[in-house]
């Protein structure tokens, strides 16, 4: 597959087979979340790569309220994406460690894609009791975290119900987006 055959046909995955990522495939897929790029190069990312199965089964329940996201808890591995902001830079007065974190997750996201291995961006979790339950020190922010799996064959109602309420096949049209040269009022 080419990179743009990976964009155009990625989605959010929340229905996994229980099949296992071999080792080398997802040592691939950290090694490019560590190739992307940072501001300054300053790396202020950390990765908690989960594939103990008590622990995969905490995180679900600290993963929002009630029962959402807790389908994460099907997925052999769950990676939870950290961050240093005082290793970061602040740019215009905007911390910088949200966009290292986003470029080198998103680089995982869509490696493992590249072996046909789904995942979804979570960013509902609580934050402060999934730090206990993981031991990540004071200073380091959760900023994101997905399952990784191989597909199911069949979509389950839950995820059905999400994709129907976030839309998550619409995107704007690219004229309500785009602006050239000048900022054009839409
Ligand atoms: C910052 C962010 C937070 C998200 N949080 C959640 C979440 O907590 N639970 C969930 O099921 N999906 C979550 N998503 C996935 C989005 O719902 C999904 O990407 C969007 O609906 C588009 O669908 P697609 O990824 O299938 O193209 C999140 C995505 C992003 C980028």
């Amino acid at each position: 597959m080419e990179v743009l055959d990976y964009i155009y046909n990625r989605y959010s995955v929340r229905d996994f087979k229980s099949d296992a990522i071999p080792d080398d495939v997802l040592d691939t897929i950290l090694e490019a979340g560590r190739l992307a790029p940072s501001g300054q190069n300053r790396q202020c990312w950390q990765f908690i790569v989960v594939t103990d199965k008590d622990i995969i089964k905490k995180i679900a329940r600290h993963s929002f309220i009630g029962l959402i996201n807790h389908f994460l808890s099907n997925a052999p591995v769950v990676i939870v994406a950290c961050a240093d902001p005082e290793k970061s830079l602040v740019l215009n007065d905007q911390p910088m460690y949200l966009v290292d974190l986003t470029l080198s997750f998103q680089q995982m996201i869509m490696a493992a894609w590249n072996y046909g291995i789904g995942s979804c961006w979570l960013g509902g979790f609580h934050e402060k009791s999934l730090k206990k339950v993981l031991n990540i020190p004071e200073q380091i922010r959760i900023v994101a975290m997905s399952p990784f799996g191989y597909p199911a064959e069949k979509k389950s109602f839950y995820s059905k119900v999400v994709s129907l309420v976030s839309s998550s096949k619409k995107r704007l049209a690219k004229e309500q987006i785009i602006h050239y040269n000048i900022w054009e009022d839409k």
